[in-house]
């Protein structure tokens, strides 16, 4: 027999397996209708399908058609990043009379940095120019030391090396670093200052029977003192108002251990809050918090219907309290995983739920007490400068601090194989991320971006970009005047922030990042 077997030739071993192949996909299958009408190269469809989305990355998209980050606007980051060079050669390539096209206007003569400027020493130095708590005289006021920060994005979404290269990274850059609402792990607790994150699982902050616990959200800030704020999550622009399961599949001993969740069971995240249940409810809960940690407390949302907004924009103008700080996320916010329909559909694209919600604080003359943070592919320079000039004091980044990192936006965050090692619990995924480079990198980021900005900031004449107006800045709009300025497009004007300099902000004791920290300390 073996004998027998040895004689064939190679060819007749591909067309007894092609054989094998085509009599299952005929008999022995019922799952594909393709491959039982046509055995074989049926298979070639599913092949084709399964690898077209790299095909296309790689080889068909051009370099500005790709979503939700096209090939340039990645190539900047992972540049960037690394410090390479960044620059166009030739000029641009983008279509500049395009619709929704950004210009930014720049000055007859730029802004001249005098002597001894803080931006002479360090050109990427660009703190916040409004303090998170002032207003509300909080114990503990916070002044994020840099404009650009990390966004929510929970340990258990993103691998524990992801987690600890982004938090040693925001402490090199002296940002700051979202939770997300996984709970506070020992990976966020690196050195960075922190911003305490929880939604409706409120996890690391949770009784057993999964309500909200004081006790440990004091605990918790007590005994982390790089702990400067908390986010409370009403929603975020990927899936407002979508609960979640966490898996039992997925709920490792030490996710179990930073969430506060039981090992084998599934656990809820429900849509609402069991803390509060009406505007008012809420108001009270931020007071709560805020009394209780000494901390500044906000919210973040994604913005749809305003009727519930005009009633906190009310009662907060009645009461003298309310949120420190909110964080406005856009419909096109990334997210673990969500239904392609909330992903899609719900909640406003940025700028649009942006503008709603400024213009009615700015109604109620409520803008000078909220810093205003904003997300949604925001982590560019001339993004960010239209997003300085709509109104907001800082911008948070997700998916854009993931790429500094290695993220190739593989898409595939949701099924745990995230080839990246930056969006998975695979210990081998993540194996290959080195937190010391990678911490480097997400650094190196931010201070480009942050340079960057203060350079188009100075071109527009201005020594901070909370300076920017809306009229500094144009977007086509496609109609017969081909562009608008942004308080004409979306109808409102900012208020202009209260800023003296640079060298202020440097001197301020609230001051948040690395130096201040040890300072205290
Ligand atoms: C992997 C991942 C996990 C996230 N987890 C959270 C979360 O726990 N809570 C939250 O409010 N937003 C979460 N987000 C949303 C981001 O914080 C951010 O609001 C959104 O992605 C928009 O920012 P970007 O465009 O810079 O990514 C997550 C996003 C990603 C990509």
């Amino acid at each position: 027999m073996i004998e027998f077997l040895g004689q064939i030739s190679w060819w007749m071993w591909i067309i007894i397996a092609l054989v094998i192949v085509a009599i299952r996909d005929i008999f022995f299958q019922r799952a594909h209708t393709i491959s039982h009408n046509f055995p074989i190269i049926g298979h070639f469809r599913y092949i084709l399908e399964k690898i077209g989305p790299e095909l296309r990355q790689y080889l068909i998209a051009n370099n500005r058609e790709e979503l939700p980050f096209n090939r340039i606007e990645r190539g900047w980051i992972y540049a960037s990043a690394k410090q390479e060079n960044n620059y166009e050669g030739f000029g641009t390539d983008r279509d500049i009379y395009a619709h929704q096209h950004i210009f930014i206007n720049n000055a007859m003569m730029p802004y001249k940095i005098p002597e001894n400027h803080p931006n002479i020493e360090d050109p990427s130095f660009l703190p916040c120019a409004k303090v998170m708590g002032l207003y509300n005289n909080r114990k503990k006021p916070y002044r994020p030391a840099s404009v650009i920060n990390v966004s929510a994005m929970s340990f258990g979404s993103l691998s524990a090396k992801a987690v600890e290269s982004m938090n040693k990274g925001v402490q090199m850059a002296d940002a700051y670093h979202n939770t997300g609402e996984g709970g506070l792990s020992p990976y966020h607790s690196q050195g960075g200052d922190v911003i305490f994150h929880f939604g409706t699982g409120y996890f690391g902050v949770r009784n057993d029977d999964g309500t909200f616990s004081m006790e440990k959200l004091i605990k918790l800030v007590n005994d982390n003192p790089f702990v400067r704020a908390i986010e409370i999550k009403l929603s975020q622009g990927a899936k407002p108002g979508k609960g979640g399961v966490l898996p039992a599949a997925k709920i490792s001993k030490e996710i179990a251990e930073v969430r506060h969740v039981p090992i084998g069971k599934d656990v809820l995240s429900p849509p609402n809050h069991s803390a509060f249940k009406d505007v008012p409810e809420l108001l009270q809960f931020i007071e709560d918090i805020a009394k209780k940690t000494g901390l500044p407390v906000g919210i973040k949302a994604a913005i749809g219907k305003l009727d519930q907004w005009k009633e906190l924009a009310e009662l907060m103008k009645e009461t003298g309290k309310g949120p420190d700080f909110i964080t406005v996320d856009g419909g096109e916010g990334g997210t673990g995983a969500a239904p392609p329909s909330f992903a899609d559909h719900v909640s406003l694209p940025w700028v649009y739920g942006f503008s709603d919600l400024y213009k009615l604080f700015k109604d109620k003359g409520l803008t000078e007490r909220i810093v205003f943070v904003g997300s949604g592919k925001l982590g560019f320079p001339a993004k960010a400068a239209m997003a300085f000039a709509m109104g907001v004091d800082c911008i948070n980044v997700a998916r854009e601090a993931m790429m500094s990192i290695g993220c190739i936006q593989a898409q595939i965050c949701h099924t745990n194989k995230c080839p990246s090692g930056v969006a998975t619990q695979s210990k081998w995924l993540q194996s290959g991320i080195d937190p010391t480079l990678k911490s480097a990198r997400l650094a190196q980021y931010f201070k480009t971006f942050r340079k960057e900005l203060v350079e188009i900031t100075h071109a527009s004449g201005y020594e901070h970009p909370c300076q920017y107006q809306m009229n500094d800045i144009d977007i086509n709009v496609d109609d017969q005047h081909l562009s608008k300025e942004l308080d004409n497009t979306y109808m409102y004007k900012k208020v202009p922030v209260p800023f003296n300099s640079m060298q202020e902000l440097k001197d301020c004791k609230y001051l948040g990042g690395s130096k201040q920290l040890t300072e205290h300390a």
